[in-house]
């Protein structure tokens, strides 16, 4: 999401005449679109913040934009006095504007609105890929787990009219692109603050699927309580959307789930993966797992381990607990040792990748379709994922960038699937 409203935020600037530079030190405007998920991410930018009041970039204009500044508000220009504006995650549209009051009053300019007023204009976005676009279809988290701040940043739900959706997707298409990926805190919610649409998630992915050219949609991310059949459905039928799916579980122990209100219990999730798998036999599971929350024992984190290991992700992104700030779960004694958290951590990881290099082997010899993307790094073979995000590389010549080919794997090196285009 953070991506996607950085490319929203550089087409405003570059209507206005400016122009991206990858250097930090060509800056005349420096922006931070920074993320508070957790305390790792928030200390990056404060460290960098420090750095350059220290002397380094006197010169130019300093933005604080996204989830601290949400967060941290007025007080980040207490901590970071050469700091010229903070603008939060509902106020990116005016970034143009908060610019011209810093240029035109040399005071700092705070933005930071609670609620989303859905008026962006995202049609501006100015995207690096140009095979593969981020959509956003709904803004907001109403779920309020425990330990996650992105209620307090985001605000509330607020999904995007689909017609604007469409027409977006259509624009993309006629620009080249191939593949987008819908994005929301949560997807599945997508319509249900705005009954009057008549168009739930999967009734805008049967709308998307018609629109020609468009070989690939994805969707990010998805709350396991909210997922229906309908969408089982839509994915199985519907030949642009791919077959992985995002299904995060957070923890395996029923306790846990309660304590981060996940509105789910281990055996509930288990009967959504098991009707997942019966609808979708050919469908993978990614996941998002929160290792070392506060109270979990060490069968608690077995349950979790086993949980992974019965369903075989194929995509995790595992994380040890980070207390933030205003979130109920802050307020509740943390008695898991940073050391314990981090051997979790490093226990699930080593399943993770284990689970990985046995799906690697097992895919030798299959055929699988992948969507080129470019050039590898070796500069020898092409590169592109299958519908499952599996990494792949293969011989072929520049013209395949941006088609899909039937690649039959004979190899992999490390994470990466080697194989021939089947002609
Ligand atoms: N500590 C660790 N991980 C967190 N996430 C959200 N909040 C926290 C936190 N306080 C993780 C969750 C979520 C992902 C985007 O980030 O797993 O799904
Ligand atoms: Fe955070 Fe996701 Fe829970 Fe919303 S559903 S509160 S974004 S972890």
């Amino acid at each position: 999401m953070n991506e996607l409203d950085s490319e929203i935020m550089i087409g405003q600037l570059a209507n206005r005449g400016l122009t991206r530079t990858y250097s930090e030190d060509d800056a005349d405007l420096l922006i931070y679109n920074t993320c508070s998920i957790r305390d790792l991410a928030e200390r990056k930018v404060m460290g960098k913040l420090g750095q350059l009041g220290r002397g380094k970039k006197k010169n130019s204009i300093i933005g604080i934009t996204g989830c601290m500044a949400m967060a941290k508000k007025e007080s980040l220009f207490r901590k970071f006095p050469h700091l010229d504006f903070v603008v939060g995650t509902n106020n990116i549209t005016d970034l143009n504007s908060v610019l011209d009051e810093v240029l035109y009053t040399d005071k700092q300019i705070l933005k930071t609105d609670t609620k989303y007023e859905e008026n962006l204009d995202y049609m501006i976005a100015k995207r690096d890929d140009n095979l593969k676009a981020y959509v956003s279809i709904i803004r907001g988290c109403d779920k309020f787990c425990t330990y996650c701040v992105v209620p307090y940043t985001r605000g509330q739900e607020v999904s995007r009219h689909p017609d604007s959706i469409v027409e977006e997707c259509k624009k993309l298409v006629d620009d080249g692109y191939k593949e987008i990926t819908l994005l929301g805190q949560n997807v599945n919610s997508y319509g249900k603050d705005k009954p009057e649409w008549n168009c739930l998630f999967h009734d805008l992915l049967y709308k998307l699927d018609q629109i020609k050219g468009l070989y690939r949609v994805r969707f990010m991310t998805s709350h396991p309580i909210d997922i229906t059949e309908d969408l089982m459905y839509a994915i199985r039928d519907l030949p642009s959307l791919c077959d992985l799916i995002h299904f995060p579980i957070q923890a395996g122990s029923s306790r846990i789930l309660r304590k981060m209100h996940r509105i789910y219990t281990k055996e509930q999730y288990l009967e959504k993966v098991a009707k997942i798998k019966e609808i979708i036999p050919n469908a993978s599971l990614g996941t998002d797992i929160i290792v070392g929350f506060p109270t979990e024992t060490e069968e608690e984190f077995l349950e979790t381990y086993n949980v992974f290991k019965d369903i075989r992700y194929s995509v995790a992104f595992i994380y040890t607990y980070s207390p933030r700030k205003g979130t109920p779960a802050m307020r509740w004694k943390d008695n898991v040792p940073q050391e314990v958290k981090d051997d979790r951590l490093h226990r699930l990881m080593e399943l993770y990748n284990q689970i990985g290099s046995e799906q690697r082997q097992e895919m030798l010899g299959s055929t699988v379709e992948v969507l080129v993307d470019r050039f590898n790094r070796d500069n020898e073979h092409l590169r592109g994922r299958t519908s499952c995000w599996k990494k792949v590389i293969f011989k072929g010549s520049e013209n395949l960038i941006g088609t899909l080919q039937k690649i039959k794997i004979h190899s992999f090196s490390h994470q990466t699937l080697i194989g021939e285009i089947i002609k």
